[in-house]
């Protein structure tokens, strides 16, 4: 009985008290290992403050977009480290569009000078590319590579790295229903059978598991229409810094936050400290 109180007094395990103090020091820690059963599954990044990093140094917002893409490496280069099964990043979204001509021309030229400055490194690390969006409303150029991407890396086994482009998650969740509703017309499906599963299956993340984690940079709060249906469940974690200055310290502190967090499902607290 002793032995027990004790041990649940001292049940963090000592890697997350260094941390704890790294943190409060605000000390750079280099990447520790977290266990893999605290390791989330599918982490979902929106990498916002590109304007902001950019406004905050004279810059123009195309030069923050194109100093993001450095952070853009360094996060999927850990993530493919680390072990995680899915990552998935919002890159442009259904609203974007709105704005300047200038600005969405920016991205679309980095967009392409991404792919394939990268496809190269990414195929070879077994990564599987899928863009989540609508890519038939992309500029030909961009389609064409981001198409070529997908086609390329399609039997990789590695890190599933979902790109949103042209995503909406209103958009996702109405064309699900439409290609549900379509199959129900051909006669191939029974409303019946419609379940939280085959609804799943109709979404661009189909071969992903569920969101673990949330990370917004830049210290707004919000979701801006990111997979919505994903994020049920998911963990939300804010980082103050700006998209360009997050980095793989930034990343592992996130990870840390979310291996500390007690994810109930509605349930009772997973260390039976809450039985009913
Ligand atoms: C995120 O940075 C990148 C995209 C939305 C493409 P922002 O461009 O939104 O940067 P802020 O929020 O204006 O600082
Ligand atoms: C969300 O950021 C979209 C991406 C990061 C691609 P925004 O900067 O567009 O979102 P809002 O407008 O602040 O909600
Ligand atoms: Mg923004």
């Amino acid at each position: 009985m002793f032995f027990e109180r004790l041990t649940k007094l001292f049940r963090r395990p000592p890697e997350y008290i260094t941390v704890a103090v790294a943190q409060a020091q605000r000390v750079s820690q280099p990447a520790q290992a977290l266990p893999p059963s605290r390791l989330p599954r599918h982490v979902a990044i929106i990498m916002d403050g590109n304007g902001r990093w950019a406004q905050a140094r004279g810059m123009s917002r195309s030069a923050g977009h194109a100093a993001g893409t450095e952070a853009l490496r360094d996060i999927i280069r850990a993530s493919d480290d680390w072990g995680i099964e899915a990552l998935s990043l919002y890159a442009f979204s259904t609203e974007n569009w709105a704005r300047s001509k200038e600005e969405v021309g920016a991205l679309m030229a980095l967009l392409l000078k991404y792919f394939s400055s990268e496809i190269d490194e990414l195929d070879e690390k077994n990564v599987r590319i899928t863009i989540l969006g609508d890519v038939d409303g992309l500029p030909e150029a961009q389609r064409e590579a981001v198409i070529s991407a997908m086609e390329r890396t399609r039997d990789n086994t590695g890190l599933k790295l979902n790109i949103a482009l042209n995503y909406g998650g209103r958009a996702e969740l109405t064309r699900a229903a439409r290609l549900l509703a379509e199959q129900v017309r051909e006669g191939a499906l029974d409303p019946e059978d419609i379940d939280e599963d085959l609804f799943a299956q109709q979404l661009y993340t189909a071969d992903s598991p569920d969101v673990d984690l949330l990370i917004r940079t830049s210290g707004e709060q919000r979701l801006s229409n990111f997979l919505p249906w994903q994020t049920t469940y998911a963990e939300f974690v804010f980082d103050t810094v700006n998209w360009p200055d997050f980095d793989r310290a930034r990343y592992m502190k996130c990870l840390q936050v979310y291996a500390d967090r007690d994810r109930r499902f509605g349930g009772v607290k997973s260390d039976g400290e809450a039985k009913p």
